[in-house]
């Protein structure tokens, strides 16, 4: 069942090299809608700038967790889609499986069937290029990670000996925003797997650490798990910082931590604080700047942060969106020699584009009203921002 797929609506608009020569790229989020959960495709012109293209079904089903405000951050993650590649991964919360598209900006694009997430209520994704391995983390009742081999052909082959429970008491959809699972990624050699899990104050989260079998893909039976320094309390979007075996992990009780994984795990651990902060939990690097940038779904401002080679970091300039706006999940890419930060504004069904300038120079340069784009397409597609989550993005040409 894993084999069959079916040619789908585009990834990306079809005839990109002739009809529409200013496409370079697409940016891609999931409006995971309870009656029906769909990507949506923006793309990108060499200025950075976005256009609504289309909507695309997921075959499956989103959901809002359980939380006080029943606001942005449905998922209470970062990346839940994911792009690895020429393929695009996607959860589908309500349904309790992830999805596998082709992207292929010249043919239609394919989406393969759907499979089990392994657990309940997916909400991340990480993708090691390595080897094509797909790891998923489910955050409800039965939580933990499930990993994959993406095959371009076959979808998503679930691989033996990697479900792995997190033993979390959780329900489904989750209920928090405290104590439930947040995100998923490979360490830059493929070795390690690390999950970050909120704390449920005063108790703090943590990171676990899987260790990766690259020969055949299996994951460790217990993880080792590092808690934030004091301080932290709820660890959220992770990113990892190059040239290191180090992790920033986003952290809404204070500001951020650094993990520093240089010893193995447990890692070393470093909390900095950042003045005003409300809900900073997601994050995304500039190889260009060479700068993570943070947002934060209270206060809708974006963190810039520089870590230097002995892991130090320093706060470097703080750029306020429109207020209300709640920027969650966000993507960098370079263009052409530029880099542009996407961020989702869930609260106003937006997205924000940032130019990345330099070090501290970043402008904003556009605001999509994806609600209004989506609408006057004509699209039947349900649009509620309060569910929107995730930000990948491809790029045809860099
Ligand atoms: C993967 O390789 C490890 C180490 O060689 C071995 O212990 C394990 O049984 C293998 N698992 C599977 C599913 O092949
Ligand atoms: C699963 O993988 C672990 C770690 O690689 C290994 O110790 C264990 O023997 C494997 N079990 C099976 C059934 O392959
Ligand atoms: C979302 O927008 C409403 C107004 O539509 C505003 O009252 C609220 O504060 C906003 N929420 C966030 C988290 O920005």
């Amino acid at each position: 069942m894993y084999y069959a797929y079916f040619a789908s609506a585009l990834l990306l608009a079809s005839g990109l090299a002739t009809a529409r020569p200013t496409i370079i790229g697409a940016i891609y989020f999931i409006t995971n809608d309870p009656s029906g959960n769909n990507v949506i495709v923006n793309t990108m012109d060499h200025s950075g700038k976005l256009s609504y293209s289309h909507a695309v079904s997921t075959q499956g089903k989103g959901v809002h967790a359980n939380s006080p405000t029943g606001g942005p951050d449905a998922l209470f993650s970062q990346d839940s889609v994911k792009v690895g590649k020429d393929m695009l991964f996607a959860v589908n919360p309500g349904s309790s499986t992830v999805v596998m598209f082709k992207i292929n900006h010249q043919n239609p694009s394919e989406i393969n069937m759907p499979v089990s997430s392994g657990g309940d209520f997916p909400v991340s994704i990480a993708f090691y290029e390595n080897t094509n391995e797909v790891c998923v983390l489910n955050g409800g009742h039965v939580n933990g990670v499930q990993c994959y081999w993406a095959d371009s052909i076959k979808g998503l082959i679930p691989i033996p000996n990697t479900t792995r429970s997190l033993g979390l008491t959780q329900t489904t959809p989750a209920t928090g925003p405290p104590g439930t699972v947040s995100d998923v990624i490979f360490s830059a050699d493929g070795g390690e797997l690390y999950v970050s899990v909120k704390g449920t104050p005063p108790t703090p989260g943590f990171v676990a650490t899987y260790k990766v079998n690259k020969a055949n893909g299996s994951l460790s039976n217990k993880p080792v798990k590092t808690t934030p320094a004091s301080g932290g309390l709820l660890p959220f979007g992770m990113t990892l910082i190059p040239r290191t075996k180090a992790v920033l992990v986003v952290d809404p009780a204070t500001g951020f931590s650094i993990f520093d994984f240089t010893k193995g795990a447990p890692a070393k651990t470093t909390i900095y604080p950042v003045k005003n902060q409300l809900l900073n939990c997601w994050s995304s690097i500039s190889r260009k700047t060479g700068n993570i940038y943070l947002t934060d779904a209270g206060t809708s401002i974006v963190t810039e942060v520089h870590v230097n080679n002995q892991l130090k970091a320093n706060i470097v300039k703080q750029y306020q969106i429109k207020a209300g706006s709640a920027t969650i999940d966000s993507i960098v890419t370079s263009v052409g020699g530029n880099d542009f930060l996407y961020v989702l504004s869930a609260n106003v069904s937006s997205v924000d584009v940032l130019s990345l300038n330099g070090p501290g120079q970043a402008t904003h340069l556009q605001t999509l009203d994806v609600q209004s784009a989506v609408a006057s397409s004509g699209s039947p597609v349900p649009i509620h921002g309060v569910n929107f989550q995730g930000m990948a993005a491809y790029v045809v040409a860099k």
